[in-house]
């Protein structure tokens, strides 16, 4: 088999890991007919590749065989995000579904044990007959007998058809919402979208969360501190009565 390194991976912050954990341990649990899992999300940006690379890294470190299928035909940046690194030329995706080279030519076993990665090998302007086809199902197949789960990173919904027409070979869906950013009437679309190419839509994941100000606005928005605080405080901190 082919190797590749990845070559930059930020460690996640302790509620980044907790949040990853409880993600890895839901899609461990979802069930065993949910191995082909894509990643989509309403806009570029949003984490989606993000996820996935942490996600596959979590389920690798869990002693699980995972595979990363970059399917971001038009634009991927993960190799260039990651700094990965192959021997000479990179061969992916697109060469194996135009019919250039065999499934075996396009899996890379990445630095990280357990973790394998197929890269899209080229851009291509219009990748939708490609990937509607009879080979992507063949491969995903392949790729579910070989490992206990592939995750499948797509572009953004919506905005191009890619993201469903994967989703029709995949069996779950983890939706990315950037924390916010996106808006609800995208979410509902992409969400018609996904639901409409047959794929179950597992849950999703609301990133690029500001943890600290969250928590803090919901401590003191609640019942008694809410009182306690907007009594005696003002928004600032500062007090304005003394207490009695
Ligand atoms: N939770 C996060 N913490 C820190 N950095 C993040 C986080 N999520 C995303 N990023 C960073 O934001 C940038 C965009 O993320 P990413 O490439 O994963 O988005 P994407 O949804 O895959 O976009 P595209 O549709 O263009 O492929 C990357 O540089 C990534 O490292
Ligand atoms: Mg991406």
């Amino acid at each position: 088999m082919k190797t590749c390194t990845i070559g930059y991976l930020p460690e996640l912050d302790y509620s980044g890991t907790e949040a990853l954990n409880t993600i890895c341990s839901n899609l461990l649990f979802a069930g065993q007919n949910m191995k082909k899992i894509v990643m989509t999300s309403c806009s570029a940006g949003d984490g989606k590749s993000y996820l996935t690379m942490h996600t596959a890294q979590n389920l690798a470190g869990r002693g699980k065989r995972v595979c990363i299928v970059d399917a971001d035909l038009r634009r991927s940046m993960v190799i260039r995000n990651y700094a990965m690194e192959t021997e000479g030329e990179w061969i992916g995706l697109a060469h194996y579904l135009a019919g250039y080279n065999t499934m075996d030519d396009i899996i890379y076993q990445t630095n990280i044990e357990g973790m394998c990665y197929v890269p899209i090998g080229r851009d291509l302007v219009n990748p939708i007959q490609l990937l509607d086809s009879q080979a992507f199902d063949d491969l995903l197949k392949m790729l579910t007998a070989n490992f206990d789960i592939v995750l499948v990173d797509a572009p953004p919904v919506g905005l191009v058809i890619d993201a469903a027409v994967i989703a029709g070979y995949c069996d779950g869906c983890i939706f990315v919402i950037e924390y916010n950013h996106t808006k609800r009437r995208d979410i509902n679309e992409g969400q018609k979208q996904i639901e409409q190419s047959g794929c179950a839509i597992l849950g999703c994941v609301i990133n690029n969360v500001k943890f600290d100000s969250i928590s803090a606005k919901r401590y003191y928005n609640r019942g008694y501190y809410k009182h306690y605080y907007s009594k005696y405080y003002t928004k600032d901190g500062k007090k304005t009565k003394k207490k009695k």
